[in-house]
């Protein structure tokens, strides 16, 4: 059987790094697929160095549209990324009856409602594993190994720039800034870091696996999404003196009254081993209802890690390409007619625990104050620190723990606290799970 013609949008990284993993294991992967996968054709606006890239075994050309249009591609692999000609491209091959691979995570978690609806309509496959954590195949778990389940929770450490920062700033106690400088020579760090610092990489991730995981629609915008700039090494200090393990986490949670979406930096036990998860490394844990909890690890980003992800898709277009649509596995893993439309919760409706850091004055009664604020909001304590005030100064540093309660609940405790005259500035709050 003559191959499958893929035609590639982007020879970057990923690009460049699907075009050599094909290439050397294309036998295995014919073996596997049943017929060969060859790229046939490479849009990318520097020309020159796409044809160093592949060579003159295929078409290169500036413009995607020559692509897209292209009646002998089958398969289009979009690795511009962003929302604005990359869009449009999926949509025109899409039109053009292609099927699409797509790593583009904004795209996805932005437009995919469109994207799938117009898919469905036209019966092509839109498949996205290299969308979420690079390399570990989480969506193919979650929409097929764990489809007997109900999930009821994924937590996930979805970004490796900010989970290298964060790790960097523990073991070395350094302040964020520092730390995103070295990151940034070092290559882990882009070098315009805001997508990955403010959580906005990891929140699309969290978004598309919310879809997957409760069969409702990606809606991105209702995200709450926080990131680690503001993060300060002195709470790594004081969370690790309690047991805990600062991570940036992506969180999608089922509840009775919604669904919880959101991405913050979060305490997790120590002893998880999610906490563990060091460098620039990628890990997902997913709770299921009959299989209880499941661990991904691995590379979420890099050349070959992400072609990994993207040649799977590959594979699994050509194996399925000519099965009937209704008989693949849906986009979003549940039948497009039975989506739910269950909400995503606004954050001041969300349930967890709590570290709070509060500048007091040593003095007699702050700690009753404070005791009791939490008390009439019905918050609950679960571990205190008090340290002495350093040396010359009259100001201690107050570190509470609470147990689970409501987001609104703790924000108007926090806006108690600040109130009185005894406690300094602003209270600080990390989110806390025990994710167990
Ligand atoms: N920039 C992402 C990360 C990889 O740092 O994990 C691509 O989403």
């Amino acid at each position: 059987m003559n191959p499958i013609k893929v035609g590639l949008l982007g020879i970057g990284t990923v690009g460049r790094g699907t075009f050599d993993v094909l290439k050397r294991n294309q036998e295995e992967i014919r073996r596997r697929a049943g017929r060969g996968i060859e790229i046939a054709m490479v849009a990318d606006l520097d020309v020159e160095r796409a044809r160093q890239i592949v060579g003159s075994q295929c078409e290169v050309v500036a413009d995607g549209n020559l692509v897209v249009d292209n009646p002998d591609i089958d398969i289009v692999i979009e690795l511009i990324g962003g929302y604005g000609i990359a869009r449009q491209l999926v949509m025109k091959a899409i039109a053009n009856g292609k099927h699409v691979v797509t790593a583009n995570k904004a795209l996805l978690a932005t437009h995919g409602t469109e994207i799938f609806k117009a898919a469905q309509e036209k019966g092509v496959i839109v498949a996205f594993e290299a969308a979420v954590a690079g390399g570990i195949p989480i969506i193919k778990a979650l929409r097929e190994g764990l489809t007997a389940n109900r999930i009821q929770w994924i937590a996930g450490i979805i970004n490796g720039t900010t989970n290298f920062i964060l790790s960097e700033m523990r073991d070395k106690g350094l302040d964020f800034g520092t730390v995103l400088k070295e990151a940034q020579r070092l290559g882990y760090a882009e070098a315009d870091p805001t997508f990955d610092i403010k959580g906005v990489d990891a929140a699309h991730k969290a978004t598309i696996m919310s879809a997957i995981a409760f069969g409702i629609p990606v809606q991105f915008d209702k995200a709450y999404v926080e990131g680690i700039d503001a993060l300060e090494a002195i709470d790594i200090g004081y969370a690790e003196q309690l047991g805990y393990r600062i991570k940036l986490l992506g969180i999608t949670r089922r509840t009775d009254r919604g669904i919880e979406l959101r991405v913050h930096p979060t305490l997790i036990p120590a002893k998880r081993l999610l906490a563990n998860v060091e460098g620039a490394m990628n890990a997902v844990l997913v709770q299921g209802d009959a299989v209880g909890a499941t661990l991904y690890y691995g590379k979420g980003a890099g050349a070959e890690p992400t072609a990994s992800a993207v040649i799977a898709d590959l594979v699994d277009i050509t194996r399925l390409a000519s099965a009937d649509p209704e008989h693949r596995v849906p986009y979003l893993a549940f039948q497009p007619d039975a989506m739910a439309d269950t909400p995503i919760l606004p954050m001041s409706e969300i349930t967890t625990s709590y570290y709070l850091r509060l500048k007091v004055a040593d003095q007699i009664g702050v700690l009753a104050d404070l005791t009791r604020i939490l008390a009439d909001g019905g918050i609950s304590i679960d571990a205190m620190l008090q340290k002495e005030p350093a040396e010359g100064e009259t100001q201690a540093d107050i570190i509470l723990l609470t147990h689970q309660t409501q987001e609104k609940q703790i924000d108007a405790a926090i806006a108690r606290m600040e109130a009185l005259s005894s406690v300094s500035g602003k209270v600080t709050r990390i989110r806390l799970e025990e994710l167990s």
